[in-house]
């Protein structure tokens, strides 16, 4: 269930008075230091966390003041001076149960100003937060939901793993994946704090073309400089302050309350295991959520996630919906036997089915599926491009042998012995060479240690069949 303060108003309630009652002597558990109140209290510094509650209440005292004189006076004089009731009734000339009354009266009364101010402060945190996200590609997503749970509920969960990695090939919707992530943290619980770093370099867009961005190449220093402009603008804007400092000041904030940060296209970051070694001693509670092209199977201490293609429905009803949405009727209302043949030819990489309806505009069906296995036109190639050609060039030639034989295991994947005969590899090469691919994410590896069966995307086996030959003559531009 969604949330919308830190409390719900019977918690605040108890809390408001528990805290009236140990203003004197009051302990670091005091339940006040979860409201998010008090969180934009200590972030301003100089106020430890009890100071930072009683200020809080100080405050709502004052402004009861305005509307209640006499109540938030009886308050004033029991809990904040220690007086006794029948001192106060003495004094304001009353009876002991109308000083009661008015004191319950006056505590309800105060616990209401403090939820409102509490409703506001976590909506303005929330809408900081998503302010760092970045605007949404999508307008609906198809298969996500169980991945979101299923990594939330991980996330969540107090203790270790602090790093997680979503993984999987260009396209696949890792970025997506991290991005309603955060979104459903947010909603379940608003005051939540998350920093959203890209390391992305290029975009290949729903028209076609490969932008480049203006990212420059992420190091751990720029991570830090990120991070500290996200979460720490005062500290960002110091003066002289060397990167070891801004470290430390970031390493104590995110170890005092918990954070969800995302960097995003790690297979971007040169030295990545440097960025590594900074993410650890950042980390925990804070939590860090990375995407990668690459498998990063080799960390001991990442909780692995490697997303799955779509499967036949959940790819039909994602063509179904960008047609309806980019007025295609006809594609809409198409049968599962017409839209199956793009299915079959890009399997579930949701990017690739958003290209082929888009160029549903202008070219018909059969005419994009024979451009995707020939790759007859720009677009095409720009997909390939974008999801394999650094990929393939990173290959060695063992590499590249094994990955030109995949095509001839069929969808459910071959095991080793096969690919050693279709691939004519040295086992020892081959293993070098499946691990290579593996990590790449252009084989996937499924089944048991003993039985492990190999098998290659959809869209990885129509680029096969073509593009890649051209690849084997001309160089990166
Ligand atoms: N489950 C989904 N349902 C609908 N659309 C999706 C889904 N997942 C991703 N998309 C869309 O597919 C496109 C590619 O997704 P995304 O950018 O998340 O891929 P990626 O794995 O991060 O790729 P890259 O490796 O290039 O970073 C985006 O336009 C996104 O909106
Ligand atoms: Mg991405």
């Amino acid at each position: 269930m969604n949330q919308t303060t830190t409390l719900a108003r019977q918690e605040l309630a108890d809390a408001v008075h528990t805290a009236l009652q140990r203003w004197h002597n009051g302990q670091d558990d005091d339940p006040l230091t979860r409201l998010a109140l008090n969180r934009q209290l200590l972030r301003q510094g100089g106020v430890t966390a009890r100071q930072a509650s009683q200020r809080l209440l100080v405050d709502a005292l004052e402004q009861l003041a305005a509307t209640n004189h006499e109540g938030a006076l009886i308050l004033r004089l029991h809990y904040l001076d220690d007086r006794k009731v029948y001192v106060i009734a003495n004094q304001l000339a009353l009876h002991e149960g109308t000083v009661n009354k008015k004191q319950r009266e006056a505590i309800a009364q105060l616990v209401d100003l403090i939820y409102a101010q509490e409703q506001a402060a976590c909506e303005r945190l929330r809408t900081v937060a998503l302010a760092r996200l970045e605007p949404p590609t999508y307008l609906q997503l198809f298969g996500v939901e169980a991945h979101v749970e299923h990594l939330l509920a991980q996330i969540m969960a107090p203790g270790p793993p602090w790093l997680y990695a979503v993984e999987g090939i260009g396209g696949i919707g890792k970025t997506t994946l991290a991005d309603s992530l955060m979104r459903r943290a947010l909603d379940r619980t608003p005051w939540c704090d998350i920093a959203w770093v890209t390391a992305r370099q290029r975009l290949l867009n729903l028209g076609g073309y490969i932008d480049p961005l203006p990212t420059p190449a992420l190091t751990a220093d720029a991570l830090v400089d990120a991070l500290c402009g996200q979460l720490l603008p005062e500290a960002a804007n110091l003066p002289r302050q060397t990167t070891a400092e801004k470290f430390q000041m970031l390493r104590s904030t995110l170890k005092r309350t918990p954070h969800l940060i995302v960097i995003d296209n790690l297979e971007t970051v040169q030295d990545v295991d440097v960025l590594l070694a900074h993410l650890r001693e950042l980390a925990d509670p804070t939590c860090f959520i990375l995407t990668s092209r690459h498998n990063l199977y080799h960390e001991h201490d990442i909780h692995h996630f490697a997303i799955p293609d779509l499967d036949h429905a959940q790819a039909l009803a994602l063509v179904r919906f960008e047609a309806a949405v980019r007025n295609l009727p006809a594609i809409a209302a198409a049968s599962d036997a017409e839209l199956t043949p793009i299915y079959a030819a890009v399997g579930g990489n949701p990017l690739a089915l958003r290209l082929v309806v888009g160029q549903l505009h202008v070219h018909s069906l059969p005419a994009i599926l024979h451009d995707l296995a020939t790759v007859n036109s720009r677009k095409v190639e720009s997909l390939y491009t974008f999801i394999y050609r650094r990929a393939w060039d990173n290959l060695d030639e063992p590499g590249r042998r094994l990955l030109l034989a995949m095509p001839l295991t069929d969808s459910l994947g071959a095991d080793l012995d096969f690919l050693a005969a279709v691939s004519a590899l040295e086992e020892d090469e081959l293993r070098h060479a499946l691990d290579a691919l593996v990590m790449l994410n252009l084989i996937d590896a499924r089944g048991a240690l003993q039985h492990r069966r190999y098998s290659i995307h959809s869209l990885t086996r129509t680029f096969l069949q073509e593009q890649v030959a051209k690849w084997q003559t001309s160089p990166l531009l």
